[in-house]
């Protein structure tokens, strides 16, 4: 069976999390200092802070914002539950504008629309890897006087304009297994500002700077020793691993040319967390059907997402029924992400493209 995705570990994290586990210094502290100083330079923030997941990156760094009650955050619909969902936390409202019907991400053109007074942020997603134009996003924020957060949890690496994603504002990044490097469970914030770097410190433990001298409220979204420290040597993997994985976006690019299926653009930046193609209607089976297929062929697939989170159960409940995001609510139909994580080679790529092909 060739999996959607697949993390990579080597002796070396084996040894890695042995070690941690012999010294018995489990929780927080060195491993994590380690990891978060090494991650810090690799995106080239002045700051990096590790927390327990991408969830918690994104509420933390929310909170750090200071975003609460009756402020609203601008974000997309098409993306993981954790992005609007942690905004819901802080008791803000997420406004959704429509993506792009070409990178899946938040349209920049669409968002001053939205803008209101109680507009407080903008959390663009860096979809499967793909950059955000951020300088369009900067612009619109600079003139609105909003914050931005970047969410970076499936583009480790990425860029736009050779910026990198979280360099520039408050980036928030998840370790899970599916992403480009893994901790299992395990997040990042990464920030150029002290304030809110010493916020997201104590945010993520229960508001103190110091053992039991709470000064704000928080939660326990710590990182522990074993994690970082598998962390720490899968960061030193990372351009192997986005690498191998541009690779296979390449020879994809290259090779599969099937009426019907539209191929996601290899923009400069794109560091490919997935590989995500369409399928429409001139294709010769619906989106569903040829993910079936796939699978009978030992070919597993990712929808992500099958539906946009203005339509989900939650916030149809929440009112958001009738919003019309045009672009979001057909992409979600589309949508079918390909195996290229680095341990996929020619052999599987060619499988997977000779399946789509012999479809009738
Ligand atoms: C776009 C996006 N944001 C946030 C998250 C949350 O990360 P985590 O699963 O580590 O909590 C994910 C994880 O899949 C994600 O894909």
């Amino acid at each position: 069976m060739i999996n959607i995705s697949k993390p990579f570990f080597s002796e070396e994290e084996y040894e890695s999390a042995l070690n941690v586990l012999k010294s018995g210094n489990l929780a927080q502290g060195e491993k994590v200092l380690e990891f978060e100083d090494n991650f810090r330079k690799f995106i080239g923030s002045k700051e990096a802070i590790a927390v327990s997941n991408g969830t918690s990156a994104l509420h933390t760094s929310l909170l750090s914002h200071g975003i609460k009650k009756d402020d609203e955050v601008i974000t997309t619909s098409f993306t993981f539950a954790a992005t609007p969902n942690t905004i819901l936390h802080t008791g803000a409202t997420p406004v959704f504008v429509d993506i792009n019907e070409d990178d899946f991400n938040i349209d920049p053109d669409k968002i001053e629309e939205k803008i209101t007074k109680k507009t407080k942020a903008i959390l663009p997603v860096h979809l499967f890897g793909c950059p955000c134009n951020i300088d369009k996003i900067e612009k619109i924020a600079k003139k609105h006087n909003l914050e931005i957060i970047e969410d970076c949890a499936q583009a480790i690496g990425t860029s736009f304009n050779n910026i990198i994603s979280g360099s520039r504002f408050t980036g928030c990044f998840s370790f899970y297994p599916t992403k480009n490097i893994t901790t299992i469970e395990g997040g990042m914030i990464t920030t150029n500002n002290d304030m809110i770097n010493e916020k997201c410190r104590m945010i993520r433990n229960h508001g103190s700077k110091e053992r039991y001298k709470y000064e704000i409220l928080g939660h326990n979204f710590r990182m522990d020793n074993l994690r970082a420290s598998i962390g720490i040597v899968q960061l030193k993997k990372i351009s192997i691993f986005n690498k191998k994985r541009k690779d296979n976006a390449l020879y994809l690019e290259e090779n599969l040319n099937i009426n019907g299926i539209i191929k996601p653009e290899i923009k400069k930046g794109h560091t490919f967390n997935q590989y995500t193609i369409r399928i429409t209607e001139d294709f010769k089976r619906t989106r569903d059907k040829t993910a079936e297929i796939l699978k009978e062929n030992g070919i597993m697939t990712g929808i992500y997402y099958p539906v946009p989170m203005h339509k989900t159960i939650l916030y149809t409940k929440l009112g958001y029924s009738n919003q019309v995001l045009q672009v979001s609510e057909k992409i979600s139909k589309e949508v079918l992400s390909l195996p290229i994580h680095p341990e996929i080679n020619q052999e599987n790529l060619d499988h997977i493209i000779n399946t789509l092909e012999n479809i009738k």
